[in-house]
């Protein structure tokens, strides 16, 4: 990490949302009905949706019984809120750095398969997410992320 990694600046293109649910499938039906979105991907843990154009905008994410709990007494109401980043994966590894510069906890770093997340959270713990695309074709980036369920892969992301 160099000496200048504290004044790296995070240039934002496309963000989405992620949000705790109680029946993923039930919250997608009332999505597609009330809000005109698509499913792109779905497993048992979640259901992704999108507006159309990007590979999604929303992530819907089951909220287990702890996680209801903190819901319900008005803790949690967030999974995390993406951010997508300008730039290489080398900027991913600088922001990284600055993250690491200014003490920021580092949740984790995932492969998506379309692109790589290093997840970390605010001072209220509101978890936000870093996210580098690296499929560019919106059609070819739905199509990978249903076509793998939406992984969260473990991935070693060096800081820069
Ligand atoms: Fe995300």
């Amino acid at each position: 990490m160099s000496t200048s990694s504290i004044n790296v600046k995070p240039r934002i293109l496309r963000t989405h949302l992620a949000l705790y649910v109680k029946d993923p499938e039930a919250s997608a039906r009332w999505y597609e009905d009330v809000l005109d979105m698509e499913v792109t991907a779905r497993e048992p843990r979640w259901v992704f949706m999108s507006f159309g154009k990007k590979h999604h905008d929303i992530a819907l994410i089951k909220a287990d019984p702890a996680v209801l709990r903190a819901m319900q007494i008005g803790e949690i109401n967030m999974q995390h809120y993406g951010l997508e980043i300008d730039g290489d994966l080398d900027e991913l590894r600088r922001l990284y750095g600055m993250l690491l510069a200014k003490n920021v906890p580092v949740v984790k770093t995932t492969d998506h398969k379309v692109g790589y997340g290093l997840y970390f959270t605010d001072p209220d713990g509101h978890r936000f997410e870093f996210f580098l695309e690296t499929v560019h074709d919106d059609e070819e980036g739905k199509r990978v992320l249903g076509q793998y369920n939406a992984p969260s892969d473990p991935f070693d992301l060096q800081p820069l």
